[in-house]
């Protein structure tokens, strides 16, 4: 197929050249209806914000451009059938968990997953069986559940509907997911992948292996985070003898917009062509602004830079007595931004494309070593002790949550109750506490710590919703 090809955005700009007259929704009619003071911005992308009028086909039910961008997609990525995305990773992972799993049903799940998993799991009535990642001291994060670990989980729960796993994690990082895919497989349980963070990695080499090309049936992909298209558009790929196509449309198209955005589909689209037609020699041109990037972000003094197995991602590791929020203010300040910060790594990604502005950058590094210069020193701890049991059931089914009172208590009474909600971080949005597990002093400790530390938490911030009654058992 000619990966050059993007039928959407072709379709749309078709459409536009006609000069049409708008008498339907959406109600700035092409962008004829819109305040002038905003107009400049919003203009040429209103032009393309067009609905399922003739030739423009239906998300829901693609018979046209639509299926011909989504058919271009399944050959570039190597899958069987790929869904367009417009409500983020977020809605392909409610779809694909929906789509294999019924009330009461085990399932296998990553602890460290994203919220929009254990919404999925929530939304399912599913009874997920934990599997806990491993603390991996040269990274200083939780990275990925051993193989072991799952084997253990398959053998005591062979019933399972389904294995979730996330793959690379937030800052790149890979693990042996082919040979996880295998033993569930083994035990014929189909492995679903949350790739938000890999939709580049059907680029090959110096890329990991995409989790498809490694066995995986359902792979979400957020588009917009790693590829040129717009926030919320991503990718469902499909691939698989176990999870049936026609369920996933099924919730797909009960999770989405019934008007979904057709400039966000064009830049699926058009994201698709870019990663399919990328030659060998922009890649090298990337490559070596990543070293230049990484260079230019030296500062031994105050941090050291962990390159990961995604050669996109470069995080910095702050060094004993330095704040990384502090450092992430500074670069802000600046009006460097960088995608994600914890108590002591700030991670920075690198584009598909030959980074621009690295004189500004060397000159805004030095700017902030000096401003370090009068650092206060702070004290960091290593957050470990979070996932003691690497194999964990909630305390209390979603059906018992339901029916249940809550109250609210301070974090620092919170050890010994079920939380009645999760404790998120954000970014990255990996729960610390779920929803029905048994909170424990670790948890208390990593929360005040992190809070300490400038980590927003979508929650408030002075307490956690529990269940009335402490040490309630599973039902
Ligand atoms: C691992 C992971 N999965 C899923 C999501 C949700 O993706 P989206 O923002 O595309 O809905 C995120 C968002 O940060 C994520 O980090």
């Amino acid at each position: 197929m000619d990966q050059h090809q993007v039928p959407i955005y072709q379709i749309l700009k078709q459409l536009n050249e006609t000069n049409p007259t708008s008498f339907h929704v959406p109600g700035h009619k092409n962008g004829d209806v819109f305040p002038a003071y905003a107009r400049s911005h919003f203009d040429a992308i209103l032009k393309m914000d067009m609905t399922e009028i003739p030739g423009l086909d239906d998300l829901h039910a693609p018979t046209e451009s639509i299926a011909e961008a989504e058919k271009l997609a399944a050959a570039f990525f190597r899958t069987e059938h790929t869904f367009f995305l417009v409500g983020g990773s977020t809605a392909g992972n409610l779809a694909m968990i929906l789509a294999t799993c019924n009330a009461g049903d085990e399932v296998i799940v990553q602890r460290n997953s994203h919220k929009s998993i254990m919404n999925g799991l929530e939304l399912s009535g599913a009874s997920p069986v934990f599997i806990a990642p491993e603390y991996d001291a040269i990274v200083g994060r939780y990275t990925s559940p051993s193989i072991d670990t799952l084997d253990k989980a398959l053998q005591s729960h062979s019933d399972a509907k389904a294995v979730i796993l996330t793959y690379p994690d937030y800052f790149g990082k890979t693990y042996n997911i082919k040979g996880m895919i295998e033993l569930a497989h083994h035990h014929h349980i189909p492995v679903l992948v949350d790739e938000a963070h890999g939709v580049h990695f059907s680029l090959g080499g110096p890329f990991p292996a995409p989790a498809l090309a490694l066995g995986a049936d359902v792979v979400v992909q957020s588009a917009h985070k790693m590829a040129p298209a717009m926030t919320m558009a991503s990718y469902l790929h499909m691939k698989s003898t176990f999870v049936s196509k026609e369920r996933i449309a099924h919730f797909l198209q009960m999770i989405q917009s019934s008007s979904p955005s057709y400039p966000l589909m064009a830049s699926l689209d058009i994201a698709r062509s870019f990663l399919a037609t990328m030659t060998k020699e922009t890649m090298t041109d990337i490559l070596e602004s990543v070293e230049q990037v990484r260079e230019a972000l030296e500062a031994p003094d105050n941090w050291d830079i962990h390159l990961s197995d995604d050669p996109l991602k470069l995080t910095l590791h702050v060094k004993q007595g330095f704040s990384a929020k502090e450092i992430a203010n500074l670069f802000e300040k600046e009006g460097v931004y960088p995608e994600l910060v914890t108590d002591d790594q700030i991670l920075f990604i690198h584009g598909l494309a030959p980074f621009q502005k690295r004189n500004r950058l060397i000159k805004i590094v030095k700017s902030v070593c000096e401003q370090l210069k009068n650092n206060v020193n702070h004290a960091t701890i290593e957050v470990t002790g979070l996932f003691t049991h690497p194999i964990q059931e909630l305390a209390l089914s979603y059906q018992a949550m339901n029916r249940l009172q809550t109250i609210q208590v301070p974090f620092h009474e919170g050890a010994g109750y079920i939380a009645a909600e999760a404790i998120i971080p954000y970014p990255p949005g990996i729960p610390l506490i779920l929803k029905g597990e048994t909170i424990t002093a670790a948890h208390i400790e990593a929360i005040e710590y992190m809070l300490k530390q400038g980590v927003r938490i979508q929650q408030r911030e002075d307490g956690i919703k529990v269940y009335r009654n402490k040490g309630e058992v599973n039902t």
